[in-house]
């Protein structure tokens, strides 16, 4: 008997680096999944290597940012499998200019808009059309994706990155506060330097002294995200709700 067997879970951002070793993570736990991502063709083709752990795989096509198409899910996720368990916010951009981070006042308001329209405005989206589903079968888990940006200044990330992921773990506070009553859980993670490409837009030097600053000396994993996650969302975890769990190898002790 698998911990997660006959859930559903739905990841967005699903086949980056972090929400592809999510998906894993959850359907070895025997999670069916529904894998959406802005990249369709890379969201078909981790549903077939998920089926392999004897779970359904749905790929699916999203822009979080696109509040209609949002709705458009749920409506295929309670057609598909009739209830949703677990959501994972974690489609999520972090642009950069070509010297690294735009600094406020050259900024874009555009720019600004799209990065907080998808890592933020997305998950109030998702987790709308959520929890209307999950207060069908009584109950469920919702882990957002923040950041430690949105936890403390960061010399690396843009300000519209490091507002997002604030305005995030609020929703998250806010969220798991009006939906604990439902049994509906509500958290967050909060990595720090995790090793994907989305750190790799800055010179290799930057992540070098970041790396000598990390107490673990070291980046972090997109499965140590992923285990992380997996805890939130199974009995284990069964008192945590409206926290924040940092991944950072102890950068930051608050
Ligand atoms: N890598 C890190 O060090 C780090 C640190 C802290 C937080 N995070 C957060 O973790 C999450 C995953 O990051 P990652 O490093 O795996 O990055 P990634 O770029 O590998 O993954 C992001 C995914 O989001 C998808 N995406 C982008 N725009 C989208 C949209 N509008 N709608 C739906 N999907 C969209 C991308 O296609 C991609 O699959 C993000 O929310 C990121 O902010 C990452």
């Amino acid at each position: 008997m698998r911990i997660l067997n006959n859930s559903v879970s739905w990841i967005t951002g699903s086949t980056g680096s972090i929400g592809s070793a999510t998906c894993k993570v959850l359907a070895q736990a025997g999670s069916h999944v529904v894998v959406s991502d802005i990249d369709f063709d890379r969201a078909k083709d981790l549903s077939i290597q998920l089926k392999d752990e004897g779970v359904e795989a749905l790929p699916l096509q999203l822009d979080v940012s696109d509040q209609k198409a949002v709705e458009n899910v749920g409506k295929i996720i309670k057609k598909t499998f009739g209830r949703l368990d677990i959501l994972v916010n974690g489609a999520g951009i972090s642009p950069k200019g070509e010297q690294g981070r735009v600094p406020v006042e050259d900024m874009d308001a555009e720019e600004w808009l799209r990065v907080v329209n998808i890592n933020l405005h997305g998950a109030f989206y998702c987790s709308q059309v959520a929890v209307r589903l999950m207060k069908e079968n009584a109950g469920g888990h919702i882990v957002n994706i923040a950041s430690q940006a949105g936890r403390s200044y960061s010399p690396v990330t843009g300000a519209h990155y490091a507002v997002s992921k604030a305005g995030l773990i609020s929703l998250t506070r806010q969220m798991a506060g009006e939906l604990g009553p439902s049994g509906i859980y509500v958290n967050a993670v909060a990595p720090g330097r995790i090793d994907t490409p989305m750190i790799k837009d800055v010179p290799e030097e930057v992540n070098r002294q970041i790396v000598n600053n990390i107490p673990l000396r070291r980046l972090g994993t997109p499965e140590e995200v992923a285990n992380t996650i997996q805890f939130l969302v199974t009995p284990q975890s069964s008192y945590l709700t409206g926290v924040v769990i940092d991944i950072n190898g102890g950068r930051l002790m608050m």
